[in-house]
């Protein structure tokens, strides 16, 4: 019988996307540093110890707010979890985005996270997309060099499928910790996968089945990105809204008085009541926002079979199979 890890621990994480003004390299305002305050103190207040960035992030400046907020709070540096990543780059050599997972690359983006952030080590370092021409051999003797030097202490990926992972991890001793995908009531793929095999409904063949099997079996953390679904059913403006979008919208009004919890927490309690231990990430900056997923995680604990498929099968607009 094949070991199975032990499952890593569910948590909500606050995303930092929003964080740091326009996507501009123009600089940040006293303005911008008053919204990542306020947005990083309602996600503390609800319990909130991990904190998701990547170098690209409002082109450093989601980076560079959150080192100012830990450098005039000197305690909170030991008393939470960052997460950057590399591997995505945007506007440069006449690209528009293009990815760039080569060693040096790997190397150059972290150092310049380190300081944009203000600390000595981000506790984890995914890579944020596959690069078709990565040699997994090269990555991984990054990934350990930066280790070595103590710079990163864990490593992750994002957007990457089962067969991805496996590739890289067989060349690396250090395990990978995290898989951050896209995955929320509106995008359901690596759900429907789940489903859907066999199956007549329609979804691409080749999408990658599986994965989050995978990272059940292996111990990987599974992070949720836009897990809020921007807000779809959770208060977001319904005019140019799909029927299915609308009516799982109600749904989740209407769960959300049953369970006696606010719209966010059902939506989020959608995906943290899978066995795949699903951590979302939380993007809002709207600090009441934020607060108001403070019982996802007790609600997917509470959310019955039923409700889950109620869910699943009105956010579809149909059945499964
Ligand atoms: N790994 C990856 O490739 C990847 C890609 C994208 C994002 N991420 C990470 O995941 C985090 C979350 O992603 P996300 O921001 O796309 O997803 P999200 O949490 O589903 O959506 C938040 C975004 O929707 C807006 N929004 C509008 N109405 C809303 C409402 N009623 N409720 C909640 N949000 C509403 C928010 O604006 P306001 O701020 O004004 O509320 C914010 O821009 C990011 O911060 C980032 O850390 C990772």
């Amino acid at each position: 019988m094949t070991r199975v890890h032990e499952q890593p621990r569910q948590q909500l994480v606050y995303g930092c996307m929003g964080l740091g003004g326009s996507w501009d390299p123009t600089p940040y305002d006293r303005h911008d540093v008053a919204v990542a305050e306020a947005a990083v103190g309602a996600a503390l207040e609800i319990g909130i110890r991990t904190f998701d960035h990547a170098d690209i992030y409002r082109s450093g400046k989601a980076e560079s707010v959150f080192g100012e907020i830990l450098h005039g709070d000197p305690g909170l540096r030991d008393t939470i979890t960052v997460q950057t990543k590399c591997g995505i780059r945007v506007g440069e050599s006449g690209l528009g985005v293009h990815y760039d997972l080569r060693p040096a690359s790997i190397v150059e983006r972290v150092r310049a996270s380190v300081g944009r952030l203000q600390v000595d080590h981000v506790d984890t370092l995914l890579l944020h997309r596959p690069d078709p021409l990565a040699r997994p051999e090269q990555v991984a003797e990054a990934l350990t060099s930066l280790h070595a030097e103590g710079l990163v202490r864990s490593v992750g990926v994002s957007n990457m499928s089962a067969a991805q992972m496996a590739a890289l991890q067989r060349h690396l001793d250090l395990p990978l910790v995290v898989n951050q995908l896209e995955l929320s009531l509106a995008k359901r793929d690596w759900v429907e996968s789940e489903v859907l095999v066999n199956g007549d409904q329609a979804i691409a063949h080749d999408f990658p089945a599986g994965t989050l099997e995978h990272c059940a079996q292996e111990g990987v953390s599974v992070q949720s990105w836009g897990a809020l679904a921007r807000g779809a059913y959770s208060g977001a403006d319904l005019s140019a809204a799909s029927p299915a979008d609308r009516a799982t919208a109600e749904l989740v009004t209407a769960l959300a008085g049953t369970y006696g919890t606010t719209a966010e927490a059902v939506v989020l309690g959608w995906l943290t009541k899978h066995p795949a231990a699903v951590s979302p990430v939380v993007g809002t900056t709207d600090p009441a926002r934020i607060r108001a997923c403070a019982d996802a995680l007790a609600v997917g604990d509470r959310l019955t079979q039923v409700d889950w498929y109620r869910l699943f099968a009105t956010a579809r607009g149909q059945d499964v199979p």
